[in-house]
């Protein structure tokens, strides 16, 4: 269970960032008293554009980044005062969190089986296991700068859940995948939320949140726009699929 309530962080501009973003400001509020919350067994999917504060909101579940106000608390551990009880607790991935290139795979799940405290057959049974699900085991000899995009996803997920995780945070998990792959993600994630997992996704990919996810929340320039199960989204919107009904929000906050 993910309990977030007020969830907001500002970032301090640095001079070269103002030039970047073209902004005078020296503050960004990339999310803004953000409250929701994620029950087991549920996929729950956090829906918006780039720059949206998708990343953000994840960070911050995930212990790698502290609120500027409000709170988060993941299966009651409070994500600033208890960090390590949460990080015990979650898997996380990111696409900014490349796996080191020059490593081979073998070693990099076993060495972050390590640091959750699993012991070397545990390690080996979990990592066949998440292997086999991926169809990665031929390739665990091999260096991670040898995989090809898709795999090195896979990879990278087996890692994020070497300790069997209770919740599940995944950023974005099918970018830049074909479909075949993506589709093994998204089946795997859905065998997890059988198995009583809590599980948060952000994605852009409209079809990706109406067919996986179990509700869904709409973030637009660090604010939650919407909340809701697919339906109850389309009957709010009074629009027949997800991607109207984000268009007429996205009209009507940018009015
Ligand atoms: N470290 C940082 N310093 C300053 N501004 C930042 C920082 N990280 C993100 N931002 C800004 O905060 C806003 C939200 O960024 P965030 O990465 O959370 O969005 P996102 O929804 O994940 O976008 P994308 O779909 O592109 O991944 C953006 O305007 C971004 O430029
Ligand atoms: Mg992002």
């Amino acid at each position: 269970m993910i309990q977030i309530q007020n969830l907001t962080k500002v970032y301090r501009l640095s001079n070269k960032q103002k030039k970047e973003q073209n902004t005078k400001e020296g503050k960004k509020i990339a999310a803004d008293h953000i409250s929701l919350y994620m029950k087991k067994g549920e996929i729950y999917g956090i829906l918006g554009t780039n720059g949206a504060g998708k990343t953000t909101i994840l960070r911050c579940l995930a212990t790698l980044l502290k609120p500027t106000e409000g709170s988060v608390q993941i299966d009651g551990y409070d994500t600033v005062k208890e960090g390590e009880e949460v990080r015990k607790r979650i898997g996380f991935l990111t696409n900014e969190m490349k796996l080191d290139p020059q490593f081979r795979l073998n070693y990099l799940v076993r060495f972050f089986g390590m640091l959750h405290g699993m012991k070397d057959a545990e390690i080996e049974e979990r990592k066949n296991e998440l292997f086999q699900r991926f169809g990665i085991m031929d390739f665990q000899d091999k260096l991670i700068e040898e995989l090809s995009t898709g795999m090195k996803q896979k990879a990278a997920i087996a890692v994020s859940l070497i300790h069997d995780p209770e919740v599940i945070i995944f950023d974005e998990p099918t970018s830049g995948l074909d479909i075949i792959t993506a589709r093994a993600v998204t089946d795997y994630l859905l065998e997890l939320k059988e198995k009583g997992k809590t599980i948060v996704i952000s994605t852009h990919i409209m079809s990706e949140a109406e067919k996986l996810c179990d509700r869904i929340a709409v973030i637009m320039d660090g604010k939650k726009v919407i909340e809701g199960t697919l339906d109850e989204i389309l009957q709010q919107t009074e629009q027949k699929d997800l991607e109207d009904a984000f268009f007429s929000l996205y009209q009507k906050t940018n009015k």
